[in-house]
């Protein structure tokens, strides 16, 4: 009953996700018991095996550290200078899970008409005040929705409102400690100061009320030092190199070149350069969608390839170029080669839902990255704004002429053209809430979704893949409308 995957993929037709509807199998485990831990690198595990695209829109420090503390990992954009994006991978390595990524700070003399611009635009609904108006300036006061709900004239200075008297913990205080400060004192923020009063850290009991909740089997990702895992994208220009030494010199944990088209000389060179002068250090290369290309790359040392061409939601490649592939086949003709020769697969744009993690993961990936699942979300770099009553953020694909004129034009090869192909879109998604709660969910539902497979773990699945076991088929429009809602006036639609 059914098609094998060799079967199915091997007609000359090009299926996404939603062409395919995998068989279910027996079930003789729970959903509890389904492990989704798998390989993003040769080295580098993960329990859940969900990453962040390194796109401007997606993955800066706040997003990374949020990935990484739900057991994915998000991989930081390079559309930014080699220090600052050096920074952010030096802040997640950092980071201490229970502390604020980002500690808001403003001056004194800030007004309170500041501070409301900050809420609706960020999510964040007090600050510290220093006297530079940053971290690391000398503590004032603190300043939250306490302070400045009653007050009528929103031009009134910070300091006029703040509480000056403010509990706090000297430098060093352990996250269990500052945990243990805010519930002795009932208090919701706990600046970290130094021996100069200068301001180094926060905690905060959100942060802590937030983690506490977290599954079991979403234990943070952390490296040999347990620090949290991050990574970073950089392209293969001369001038990356000196940005790869300071992605390594920052803790980065694995490196993406970054290319809609990485089977290209440019790709096999800096993977030889970075295997010479770093190697310690993993590197992802891609985007591939066919064996051959994947092979070529495999063979030159990559240690994880990124499979999809123009199946992004903001992707216009296969519009623009004529190349590229249905994601469904992609990943399942890259696997076929690479999971034969020991290298994973991250499955890479085009993921709408968790039933397109579980399809990724069943047809061969490792892992799978998303864009615009994680775009919209409270750790998603840029600000909330409103359009037709609806709260939104921006997302933009990194070929879009908007990203470009920025400087991602080098993902698309176009750096020494004078006209700039646009190969992506910019647009906006609606707000999505954290992360922190989006990805636990999707990955039990994709444990989920393993237990009507029948398949207890990914190797499981591979081994299911590979014998023929693991059964599918083709669905038609008429099947892909049935498979969704239909035939209601309204319903309420599950937030992912
Ligand atoms: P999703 O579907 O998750 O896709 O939003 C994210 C992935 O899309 C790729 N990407 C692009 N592809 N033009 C493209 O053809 C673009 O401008 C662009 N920007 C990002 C990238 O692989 C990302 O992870």
């Amino acid at each position: 009953d059914g098609y094998s995957a060799t079967q199915l993929f091997g007609q000359g037709v090009s299926y996404t996700y939603d062409d395919v509807i995998m068989h279910p199998g027996h079930i003789c485990f729970g959903a509890h018991e389904v492990d989704l831990t798998s390989n993003v690198t040769k080295n580098i595990k993960l329990r859940v095996p969900i990453v962040s695209s390194p796109m401007d829109t997606v993955t800066e420090a706040e997003m990374a550290v949020a990935m990484a503390t739900v057991g994915g990992m998000g991989f930081i954009h390079y559309n930014c200078t080699i220090a600052e994006q050096a920074a952010m991978v030096a802040k997640v390595k950092a980071h201490s899970p229970g502390f604020v990524v980002n500690v808001a700070c403003m001056t004194p003399d800030t007004p309170i008409s500041a501070l409301d611009a900050l809420k609706s635009t960020k999510n964040f609904s007090s600050v510290c005040v220093t006297d530079t108006g940053a971290l690391g300036g000398k503590l004032l006061g603190i300043v939250t929705s306490r302070d400045i709900d009653f007050v009528s004239d929103r031009s009134t200075p910070l300091e006029e409102v703040m509480t000056r008297e403010v509990v706090t913990a000297p430098a060093g205080t352990s996250a269990k400690a500052a945990q243990e400060v805010l519930r002795a004192n009932k208090k919701g923020r706990l600046p970290i100061v130094n021996a100069a009063g200068e301001l180094v850290a926060l905690a905060t009991r959100a942060v802590f009320v937030g983690e506490r909740f977290l599954p079991p089997q979403g234990a943070p990702s952390l490296d040999g030092q347990g620090r949290l895992r991050c990574g970073a994208a950089t392209g293969t220009r001369e001038g990356d190199k000196e940005r790869i030494a300071a992605l390594v010199a920052a803790g980065v944990d694995a490196v993406i070149l970054d290319s809609s088209q990485g089977d290209s000389t440019y790709q096999l060179q800096m993977l030889a350069y970075i295997k010479q002068q770093h190697p310690a250090l993993d590197v992802i290369c891609g985007n591939v969608v066919t064996g051959a290309q994947a092979r070529r790359l495999i063979e030159a040392g990559a240690d994880g390839l990124r499979v999809g061409m123009g199946s992004g939601s903001i992707c216009t490649t296969q519009e623009v170029c004529a190349v590229g592939r249905g994601q469904a086949t992609a990943v399942y003709q890259v696997s076929r080669v690479a999971n034969q020769l020991g290298v994973p697969i991250i499955a890479d744009g085009g993921i709408q839902n968790s039933g397109h993690i579980c399809k990724a993961l069943a047809l061969g990936a490792s892992a799978v990255m998303c864009g615009s699942m994680f775009a919209g979300t409270t750790e998603a770099p840029g600000d909330y704004f409103y359009i037709n009553g609806q709260r939104v953020k921006k997302y933009r694909g990194m070929g879009s002429l908007d990203a470009m004129a920025k400087g991602s034009e080098a993902r698309y090869l176009s750096d020494t053209q004078n006209l700039k192909i646009a190969q992506g879109v910019s647009g906006t998604v609606k707000d999505k809430g954290s992360v922190r709660k989006t990805v636990p969910y999707l990955a039990q539902a994709v444990r989920q979704g393993f237990q009507d497979l029948g398949v207890q773990d990914v190797p499981q699945a591979r081994k299911a893949l590979a014998g023929g076991s693991m059964r599918m088929e083709g669905r038609t429009g008429a099947a892909q409308a049935e498979g969704g809602v239909h035939d209601l006036l309204t319903y309420e639609k599950t937030p992912w």
